[in-house]
């Protein structure tokens, strides 16, 4: 498909740019373009790519997401190189999975094809946009919505995809120190059957008051436990876990439908298993969490995902009181794993995996 390039009638001068760019933060700055692609079931599917300079866009108040929340998105980032080109980590995979979540919210799908080309018109637009600064990357959000105005409950016959751009640092105020963790109790994030595995927004919708109780408790994010036994450690609000033990073993909940299958989690799991670590992908439950701390068996907990990259759980508060991992501060397999990570993602280390794609 063509991309009809829009003119833009006011690109941000570079020095206000520049400015800016100093402290990007979190999703809070944004690119000068946007992509548009349109899909409309009467008009033979997609049909409409533009790319343009990003502005609000009207919508029917009658569209669909408004109601019943037909939305999709995909979260990845576009890396600066030591030679000031750029790359992306491991893109076919939010491809794939942004496929993955559209079938379970009855979306159709977008060829992995154009969803890459997207990426690639809109970094090529906004390549000044990336920071130079070596925790800061061009933080990339594909996002689809069902557009059509109809009231009536069922899939959408019109939907748009959208792909905005945000110069971002580090998601922790804190940059990569430990992270306090509040354990839910009242509240569930996803139950089998439901759409915990997809990357829709109600999932993040209904994790907001979970995380203000927890912020509230003096907590980073919350960790949430599985909605029929609420004992056994599914997932953080954006980001996957991971515990390392002394016996050299390392556990990560099993992708059972409720929990997203991060890209970060699948390149963990390799990483860990080629520092000669055994991985296994299994129930893990709050209670031995807390026993494990206390002995000492278990040495660390990372989280991980693209916004928050490789963080340490140096605390847990939990019904039971406070516990903390290890002496609570960063540890040695988290630092290890989160350097050949970052490494990876940017052109430092060899990439013997194939996973980054040079733009
Ligand atoms: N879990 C949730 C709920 C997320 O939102 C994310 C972030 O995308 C992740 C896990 C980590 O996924 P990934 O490593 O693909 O970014
Ligand atoms: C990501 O890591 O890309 C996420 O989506 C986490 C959060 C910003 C929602």
């Amino acid at each position: 498909m063509n991309f009809d390039h829009l003119p833009h009638p006011a690109p941000t001068p570079a020095d206000k740019r520049e400015e800016a760019l100093q402290d990007p933060g979190f999703g809070k700055l944004f690119t000068d373009h946007m992509v548009v692609i349109d899909y409309d079931e009467d008009k033979g599917g997609w049909h409409k790519a533009t790319l343009g300079p990003r502005e609000a866009i009207s919508l029917d108040p009658a569209a669909a997401v408004l109601h019943y929340a037909q939305e999709i998105f995909e979260g990845m980032k576009a890396y600066k190189q030591p030679d000031d080109s750029l790359a992306l980590f491991r893109p076919e995979q939010n491809a794939r999975r942004f496929n993955d979540s559209a079938r379970r919210m009855a979306m159709p799908e977008l060829p992995e094809e154009l969803f890459l080309e997207s990426i690639r018109q809109l970094v090529a637009a906004d390549r000044d946009w990336v920071p130079s600064d070596p925790d800061g990357s061009l933080y990339l959000r594909p996002f689809m919505f069902a557009s059509e105005a109809f009231l009536g409950v069922r899939p959408a016959k019109q939907y748009k995809y959208i792909l905005i751009a945000s110069p971002v640092g580090p998601y922790f105020k804190g940059g990569a120190k430990p992270v306090k963790i509040w354990v839910s109790r009242n509240y569930t994030r996803a139950a089998p059957g439901g759409t915990g595995a997809a990357k829709t927004g109600g999932n993040y919708a209904a994790s907001l008051v979970p995380q203000a109780e927890g912020i509230e408790h003096g907590c980073d994010q919350v960790v949430f436990l599985d909605a029929v036994e609420k004992k056994w450690i599914e997932e953080l609000g954006g980001m996957n876990l991971f515990f390392v033990f002394d016996d050299g073993t390392v556990i990560t909940p099993p992708l059972t439908g409720t929990i997203l299958p991060g890209i970060t989690r699948d390149s963990l799991i390799q990483l860990l298993r080629e520092e000669g670590l055994q991985v296994r992908e299994e129930p893990y439950s709050i209670d031995q969490w807390r026993a494990d701390a206390t002995t000492g068996k278990l040495l660390e907990t990372m989280a991980c995902g693209t916004a928050a990259v490789v963080t340490p759980v140096g605390t847990v508060l939990g019904p039971d009181g406070e516990f903390t991992i290890g002496s609570g501060g960063t540890g040695q397999m988290t630092n290890k794993v989160r350097d050949k990570l970052v490494g990876l993602q940017k052109g430092r280390v060899e990439d013997s995996h194939g996973w980054t794609m040079k733009l």
